[in-house]
């Protein structure tokens, strides 16, 4: 007695049908499980046994074989219980064969209910590329898989509730496509909270409209944190594209909550600096994304950046640079997507004061040195856009009216993203900070006066070639915001005014 069921597996991003085999035959009542599985599949079969049992079903006395393929695939985690309690139960002959083209997948509790599993997004894509069309899974991951179109899914309680779906008795429901409503950034932190800091609060549009990456440092209290969390609410919302990239990272780190299908809101991550460079950049002998992953397509904001250790951050330049991590293991090796704007904030030096209009710093020079040299040259080069934040002046903190608002600000946000969309149309990217080598010659055409004050710039600067590349990607950004095709001396000349921590703090290397 033999039967087959479908069912999925995942390994990081990647997922694949797997073919769930029972063999039912004489001989001493054995349970025997093939196939590569780790030891969370190796137990699916005492959680089987109870659920069988405790749905009303005879445990089969017979000797059983269930057969995982691909069998050089190892197969993770206990998503394989519902299947192969189906497989078991069609082959004794208590169920029709299911239909060819439909997939199972789900934990079993012992009396038999369907618990949620991890990482369903991408296995549902996958399943829709491999042919299969409908998908019996847990309720809860149900919106989920439902968000891939062209898949009927049919959310799961029991296994009686399968069971009398399956026999034709009671039909399970499936649930409607999950509709994707991106949430604006109205309900956030509003930037109408934070007084005076007109320079920060620029740099922080400017990095906004482009994607760039951004530094704040300055004494302890002038609103570095306060305008860092900011940012999302002067973002534009998800596109569809990147709520299904960012949730699938989500998905298959456990992390997305219960019933959530499609994920609104760009994520905003800001790890303790006690943070590992494994916790940055992921990994584990079952690859999970890191920090660097969970931020992709939203914001990675890094505070206090001297106090992360040196190992972690130096792990953030080839997911800055690549847009994507490689977790290596022994047996394979894992790739996440990592695009996400950096933002960083910093006190200049130990006791915070050096620099500062009235208040002394009693830091040794070398002390500062020390300080400043944990944050490494190759790393700050990648910072498109530094900012000096100075305390807020009494006039600006006694202003009765509110300052300008996160709406308002988004605006003219808005209106850059919108040139650059239109810009960029078929390129693959979509925003300056995106721009590669090739892409920057061909759309970053700078007046000939513009063109001399960078050269100037450069040479007296001694910019890397990187940092030029950047300086100009953010001359193309303010350019963009006043509404220019050509970039021209003011935009170069502030963006260049953005370098200006290489000079002032980090001269000496
Ligand atoms: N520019 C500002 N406008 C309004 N409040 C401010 C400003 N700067 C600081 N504050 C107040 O001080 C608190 C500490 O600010 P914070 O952003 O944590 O400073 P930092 O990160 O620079 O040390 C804020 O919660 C806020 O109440
Ligand atoms: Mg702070």
């Amino acid at each position: 007695m033999y039967a087959r069921v479908a069912s999925l597996g995942g390994f990081a991003l990647d997922g694949f049908v797997v073919t769930v085999e029972a063999d039912l035959s004489g001989g001493l009542p054995s349970f025997e499980l093939v196939g590569l599985p780790d030891n969370a599949v190796k137990e699916a079969r005492d959680r089987v046994r109870s659920a069988l049992k405790n749905t009303g079903f005879r445990y089969p006395v017979s000797r059983i074989t269930v057969n995982l393929a691909p069998a050089d695939i190892k197969k993770t985690g206990p998503v394989y219980d519902l299947p192969v309690l189906l497989a078991i139960l069609t082959a004794e002959g208590e169920l029709p064969a299911p239909p060819t083209d439909a997939a199972f997948l789900g934990e079993l509790a012992l009396d038999g209910a369907v618990r949620s599993v991890n990482g369903v997004l991408p296995m549902a894509r996958a399943a829709h590329a491999a042919g299969i069309r409908s998908l019996f899974l847990p309720r809860e991951n149900a919106a989920e898989a439902a968000a891939v179109d062209g898949l009927t899914v049919y959310p799961v309680q029991t296994v009686t509730q399968l069971v009398d779906h399956l026999r034709g008795n009671v039909l399970i429901e499936p649930v409607p496509p999950t509709p994707f409503d991106p949430d604006a950034g109205a309900a956030l932190e509003d930037l109408a909270d934070v007084r005076g800091q007109f320079e920060a609060r620029r740099a922080l549009e400017i990095a906004a409209a482009g994607g760039h990456n951004l530094i704040l440092i300055g004494p302890p209290g002038t609103g570095k944190s306060m305008l860092a969390r900011r940012l999302p609410s002067i973002l534009p919302p998800l596109t569809r594209e990147e709520a299904v990239e960012t949730t699938e990272i989500y998905s298959v780190a456990g992390l997305l909550h219960r019933g959530e299908g499609l994920m609104t809101r760009r994520p905003f991550r800001s790890p303790h600096h006690s943070v590992s460079a494994m916790g940055l950049s992921g990994g584990g002998s079952i690859p999970r994304p890191g920090e660097v992953s969970l931020a992709h397509n939203g914001v990675l904001f890094l505070d206090e950046l001297p106090e992360f250790k040196r190992d972690a951050l130096e792990i953030l330049r080839q997911p800055m640079e690549d847009g994507r991590v490689t977790v290596s293991r022994v047996a394979a090796s894992a790739t996440f997507p990592s695009r996400f704007m950096l933002v960083a904030a910093m006190n200049p030096c130990p006791c915070g004061y050096f620099g500062h209009p009235t208040r002394a710093c009693n830091c040794t020079p070398s002390a500062i040195e020390r300080y400043l040299q944990r944050i490494s040259g190759p790393l700050l080069d990648r910072i498109d856009l530094h900012v000096e934040v100075s305390p807020v002046d009494y006039e600006s903190l006694a202003a009765s009216g509110p300052a300008e608002s996160s709406a308002e600000v988004y605006r003219r946000v808005a209106a850059a993203r919108a040139r650059q969309q239109a810009r960029y149309a078929g390129t693959g990217i979509y925003c300056n900070a995106q721009l590669t080598a090739a892409l920057q010659r061909e759309f970053c055409q700078l007046t000939p006066s513009a063109d001399r004050l960078l050269r100037m710039a450069f040479e007296r600067m001694s910019l890397s070639a990187r940092a030029w590349g950047r300086v100009l990607k953010v001359s193309r950004t303010i350019a963009d915001l006043d509404g220019d095709v050509t970039i021209d001396v003011p935009h170069v000349s502030e963006a260049i005014q953005y370098r200006n921590l290489d000079r002032q703090y980090w001269h000496s290397r």
